[in-house]
């Protein structure tokens, strides 16, 4: 579990100023720019007829109150409440306005961004845990839609309302209006301080929630391992470890966010003692009446809550940023794997596939290291069946990802009739090459929709898509799925019927057939079959390979007897091709190679005789025959394990 890889750096985008970042959002807030605007005017309009009820109180003690006049004070009356309904009319429109442009970014970004991880090649995967994916995709958008339907709208409308209060409130008398301002500045002070304190524990709570995301969904996935080593107790104390970690960061949050608020609580309050005392003194100086003074005290009762609210807003706006910044992380990945600007079309491919001196590195390789396939030449002929073998860990995986471009050869190149598989579209590519993995992922989905995956180009439900499917599902050996609760049909995958390892490799195999490739890529797909069934899938597979060329994994050596011919994978090139008796004889490393094969299925299956540790370290052919001649009687204890080999 500790092997996935650590959260990635920040990437250069928290150089960025805040409003710079969040700018970038540009493109997905335009097309609601205008309800979004009409979002911020209806609230601008709820400030003013805020704004207004203070001037509308002056006038009415200054007039009727003074004078005693009761329909006046009535009408008065009946105008303040008309503004006051006036205000709330507006606050409901400004709901109305911002809510659906906000959801609509929020999907748009959501699609995007999904369909930005499905271009990103595997290298990236590798790189990028998948809680940190999920929590970005999910919490960091939702954030950005929060932030997009009032935060953003109401942080521009409070900074209006309180530069117009101010301008009324110096109107009223100056020394009101400079003690308001005056001790706002500290406020100011401390939310810019604020912000750095809050911005780096944002961005460290969201990371951490990545990363707790990515606990679960692991410990999800691999519950039953979990279970199998009784090491549920220690999953859940590394997961609570993670989840006090985040705990802390969101302490340290509420504290940022605590001392923020005292100083929003306090300042306002000196404010009100200050101006009431020199509101005070001004009255008994005559420098302002009293109408003036109730009204500047409504007033700063009106700007109380935009200037209280302003911290808050910053503090959204900083989540908002870090979100922003979470997401162009993903969105600003180059992708490394894409298609060529002109790309070469084959009309009728012959499946010829051709290694030419590719080299290859993981990206998390040591400077120091040699590269993992160094130089590796093989000529695959069109419909031909090559085996690839080699030690567990030599690269014969890595290899198979090439021709397909999971990951594209960091030296030479692999080339498809002649034609460098870059230089094709993917879509293209992909069209030619079909692939089988060991670990047959299926998706929730039925049996046919998972077999016919990558038959874009037919109506699942058509004649010709049954055709298609039953001989693929007849290759795989996969009858069992005529006896599956709805046949065909049947939903499977995460959500669905759990099938055996067995079972899922035999549809994820049918899925690569119903693909109807040129050339076949298999990464020993067949492993968790049992003997006599893969014998039949391999019969099957020989007849619909007759036309297609094929490059199979293989590690039991009856599969790889089966293969037209074999490439022996050693130290990163490509050591020996010939055919499996040719090598036998031939390679001494590849008797070694075969006989750890061997070695492994004994330990599974316990009983299958296997090459002799002479044959295996045999020199030349005379010893390597007899040390064979002997093997039909070894004595059981004289059967020799993968570790014994190796050393
Ligand atoms: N995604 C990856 N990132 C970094 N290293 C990897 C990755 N996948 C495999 N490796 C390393 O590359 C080597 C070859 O792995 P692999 O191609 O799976 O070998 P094989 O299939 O022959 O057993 C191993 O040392 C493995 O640890
Ligand atoms: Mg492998």
């Amino acid at each position: 579990m500790s092997s996935s890889p650590s959260t990635p750096k920040p990437s250069p985008s928290s150089a960025l100023s805040t409003p710079a970042a969040l700018w970038r959002l540009k493109p997905f807030v335009k097309p609601v720019v205008w309800r979004l605007a009409g979002g911020a005017a209806s609230a601008l309009a709820a400030a003013v007829i805020a704004l207004m009820i203070p001037i509308v109180l002056e006038q009415i003690i200054a007039g009727p109150v003074r004078s005693g006049e009761v329909s006046a004070i009535v009408w008065g009356a009946l105008i303040v409440f008309a503004l006051a309904l006036g205000e709330a009319v507006m606050v409901w429109l400004r709901r109305q306005f911002v809510l659906n442009p906000a959801t609509e970014v929020e999907y748009q970004m959501r699609t995007q961004l999904y369909a930005r991880l499905q271009t990103l090649p595997v290298s990236f995967h590798d790189r990028w845990q998948s809680g940190q994916l999920l929590s970005r995709m999910m919490q960091d958008i939702g954030l950005i839609r929060r932030w997009l339907a009032f935060g953003l709208v109401l942080l521009v409308v409070n900074i209006l309302t309180i530069a117009i209060g101010s301008v009324l409130l110096f109107g009223w008398h100056w020394l009101l209006g400079t003690i308001f301002l005056v001790t706002a500045i500290p406020l100011w002070i401390r939310g810019y301080l604020f912000e750095k304190r809050y911005g780096a524990l944002t961005r460290r709570s969201q990371d951490q929630a990545g990363d707790l995301a990515t606990s679960v969904e692991e410990s999800v996935h691999g519950i039953r391992v979990l279970k199998a080593f009784g090491r549920g107790k220690h999953a859940l104390s590394r997961f609570s470890r993670q989840a006090e970690t985040l705990r802390e960061t969101e302490m340290s949050k509420a504290g940022a966010i605590a001392s923020i608020w005292f100083w929003l609580d306090l300042m306002p309050q000196i404010a009100f003692g200050l101006s009431l005392m020199s509101g005070i003194w001004l009255i008994s100086q005559n420098a302002i009446e009293l109408p003036q003074l109730f009204a500047f005290f409504a007033m700063a009762t009106v700007l109380r809550w935009p200037i209280e609210s302003i911290g808050f807003l910053f503090s959204f706006m900083l989540d908002a940023r870090t979100a922003t910044d979470r997401v162009f992380e993903i969105f600003s990945e180059t992708n490394s794997i894409s298609d060529p600007e002109n790309p070469v079309h084959i009309e009728d491919p012959r499946g010829e596939l051709v290694f030419e001196n590719a080299h290859f590195r993981y990206q998390d390789a040591g400077a120091h290291e040699r590269d993992l396939l160094d130089g590796i030449d093989l000529v695959l002929r069109p419909g031909e069946t090559m085996a690839l073998v080699g030690l567990t860990g030599s690269g014969k995986t890595t290899l198979t990802t090439l021709p397909a471009r999971l990951y594209d050869v960091t030296g030479g190149r692999v080339t498809l009739d002649g034609v460098d598989v870059r230089d094709l579209t993917l879509a293209e590519l992909r069209q030619h090459i079909a692939m089988a993995f060991e670990d047959a992922t299926l998706f929730s989905a039925s049996v046919r929709e998972n077999v016919l995956l990558g038959r874009a180009d037919l109506d699942v439900h058509s004649e010709e898509a049954e055709r298609v499917l039953r001989e693929a599902l007849d290759v795989a050996q996969a009858a069992f799925v005529d006896s599956l609760p709805e046949g065909v049909e049947t939903i499977i995958g995460e959500e669905g019927l759990s099938l055996s390892g067995g079972q899922r490799q035999r549809l994820a195999l049918a899925r690569a057939v119903a693909a109807n490739p040129r050339v076949l890529v298999l990464d020993d797909p067949l492993s968790a079959l049992d003997v006599d069934t893969e014998a039949l899938v391999e019969e099957a597979l020989r007849h619909v390979l007759a036309e297609t060329t094929a490059l199979v994994v293989a590690h039991r050596p009856s599969t790889v007897a089966l293969a037209d011919r074999v490439a022996l994978l050693e130290a990163g090139r490509i050591t020996a091709v010939g055919t499996h008796a040719e090598l036998l004889k031939s390679s001494r490393h590849y008797r070694h190679v075969i006989s750890s094969l061997e070695a492994e299925e004994a330990a599974r299956t316990g009983a299958i005789p296997i090459i002799s540790q002479d044959a295996a370290e045999a020199d030349d052919l005379e010893d390597a025959e007899a040390a064979f001649a002997k093997e039909g009687d070894l004595p059981e204890e004289e059967f020799i394990t993968e570790e014994e080999v190796q050393a």
